[in-house]
């Protein structure tokens, strides 16, 4: 079984990726991670993350297996990895890496902006993963406390707005929900609500009842 949860930033879809395929005993990938390395070793290299030559090289040469996620959700890190994300060339190069991770069996819960519509457009399961912009704000700036790095809530929500407008209006695979995807608004939930709602799409969807 596949699972392709989409949706913007600090929605939950990474959080409900992973406690998902913890449930259903299956792998899990947080592809943004993927496209994260890529801006950190832009930056790391000292270019900027608009340099595409820098950024399709280090697409390329990326190993997943030495991904430190502590460092690589640093907000500075997200906000190159939504510019480097723009780039189509550098899109086509995680491509193969994401749909073979799909592939092994007994399948896989993969969470990003593109898995829906175009890593994974035949997933058993799809969930459009949503909340308001000031909901997600909250979480994010709740997330970067409890990691002892204090954040202005307003800064988050400007930065949440922008990627927003960046990762839903670019030309390569902007984030859209998919025709066949069912809608999580996540606003007015707790986790806990939020997993049991997402499960619940998923053994709907299985039990041949959740397409509408
Ligand atoms: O989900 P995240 O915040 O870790 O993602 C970081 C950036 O990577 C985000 O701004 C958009 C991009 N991204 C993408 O374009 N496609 C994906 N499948 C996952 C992330």
């Amino acid at each position: 079984m596949i699972i392709a949860f989409d949706g913007p930033a600090a929605s939950g879809k990474g959080t409900l990726g992973k406690k998902l395929a913890a449930h259903y005993g299956l792998r899990h990938l947080d592809t943004g991670l993927l496209y994260r390395a890529v801006a950190k070793a832009v930056l790391d290299a000292g270019k900027s993350p608009e340099d595409q030559n820098a950024a399709l090289a280090a697409a390329l040469t990326l190993d997943p297996a030495r991904f430190d996620e502590a460092v690589l959700k640093a907000p500075a890190v997200g906000e190159a990895a939504s510019i480097v994300s723009a780039m189509p060339q550098v899109r086509a190069a995680l491509l193969a890496f994401q749909r073979e991770f799909a592939a092994v069996p007994p399948g896989a819960v993969l969470d990003g902006r593109d898995i829906g519509t175009v890593i994974c457009p035949g997933a058993d399961v799809k969930i459009f993963v949503t909340a308001t912009p000031e909901v997600r704000a909250r979480r994010r700036a709740l997330e970067f406390a409890n990691a002892g790095r204090g954040m202005d809530e307003a800064a988050v929500l400007a930065d949440i707005k922008a990627r927003d407008d960046r990762d839903m209006n670019r030309a390569a695979a902007p984030l859209k929900q998919a025709a066949d995807a069912h809608l999580l608004d996540t606003t007015e939930m707790d986790i806990s609500t939020a997993i049991r709602a997402a499960i619940d799409l998923v053994e709907a969807t299985r039990a041949g009842r959740g397409r509408g």
